[in-house]
């Protein structure tokens, strides 16, 4: 595959007739010095045109992961995203790693990696919109993060290797998670890492959910399996090596709605009688947090 006619092409998408305005709204932003700091919220300090960033990170919406400072304007995203970052935190360090976050979304953890000092950080994502996010928080950060419009089907024949390679919230959205897996494995190098997060359910058996057409009212969730059958999964893609790290419960104060996303957050995504269920009946959203390692021969 042609990687460079593939950017060529995508490149086209900020064309849109919904991107181009936003585009348009990031070229006029004005150069400025700004000091960075990377804590729970991703912040920016400067002497800011206040109103004209407010209306262009409005302009923006929705704003999914954060949160972000900016000057005045706090963009309270739908998920506050240091919970997993925090979560995931103590199990990695990726000082001079050439790392990847696959469904990266405006780069929320990417910023946050910066901290240590990796010696690259790669976004794949295919969403103009979110790229537009990291490009109007990339305006101020000034980072060396590369953010592509790939898709984790694109990583096997990305021009480098790496060492490790986050890849969080996706599994369950891929109509075949082993081929997505097997993508993860050959996009790392010989003794790299994975750390993956997905929606599991509880039970000894090597079983999955396979929701009917939605699942916590998200419609494009495939499969949602045992922790065993996970496990299966990731031998079957070539993963030898697989600990669990954590697992968690979504909490409303981790997703919740807030006035920079339109429409419905997890409290409408839940039976109203019943919490630990989702609208359809299906168990609630939970997830597990796991270290794949590819081999070191
Ligand atoms: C549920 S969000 C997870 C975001 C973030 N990784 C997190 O855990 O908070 C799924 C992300 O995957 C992205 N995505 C969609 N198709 C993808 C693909 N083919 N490859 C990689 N990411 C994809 C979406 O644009 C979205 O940003």
């Amino acid at each position: 595959m042609n990687l460079e006619d593939l950017r060529t092409e995508r490149k086209k998408w900020m064309t849109w007739k919904n991107i181009a305005p936003l585009r348009e709204a990031l070229e006029t932003l004005a150069e400025i010095e700004c000091e960075v700091e990377l804590s729970d919220r991703v912040k920016i300090i400067a002497d800011l045109d206040e109103r004209r960033i407010y209306e262009t990170a409005r302009l923006l919406m929705p704003w999914r992961k954060g949160p972000f400072e900016i000057g005045a304007t706090f963009i309270d995203s739908e998920w506050q995203s240091q919970v997993k970052y925090n979560l995931l935190r103590p199990h990695f360090d990726l000082k001079d790693k050439r790392v990847a976050d696959i469904g990266c979304n405006n780069g929320y953890y990417l910023f946050r990696m910066q901290e240590d000092k990796p010696k690259s950080l790669v976004g794949f994502d295919p969403s103009p919109l979110y790229k537009t996010q990291f490009d109007f928080i990339n305006h101020f950060v000034k980072s060396e993060i590369v953010y592509e419009l790939l898709g984790v089907e694109h990583l096997e024949f990305y021009e480098e290797k790496f060492d490790v390679i986050f890849c969080l919230g996706v599994l369950y959205h891929r109509s075949d998670p082993v081929a997505m897996l097997k993508s993860l494995h050959k996009g790392l190098d010989k003794g790299g890492e994975v750390i993956l997060d997905t929606f599991y359910i509880e039970g000894d058996d090597e079983t999955c959910l396979c929701p009917e057409s939605s699942y916590s009212k998200i419609p494009n969730v495939y499969f949602v399996p045992t922790i065993k059958a996970l496990k299966n999964w990731c031998s079957r893609a070539g993963f030898h090596d697989f600990e669990v790290l954590e697992t968690s419960l979504t909490q409303p104060h981790e997703q919740r709605k807030t006035e920079w996303i339109e429409g419905q957050s997890l409290e409408d995504f839940l039976d109203p009688n019943d919490n630990s269920k989702t609208v359809e009946g299906y168990p609630a959203p939970a997830r597990v947090y796991v270290k794949l390692r590819k081999d070191k021969r």
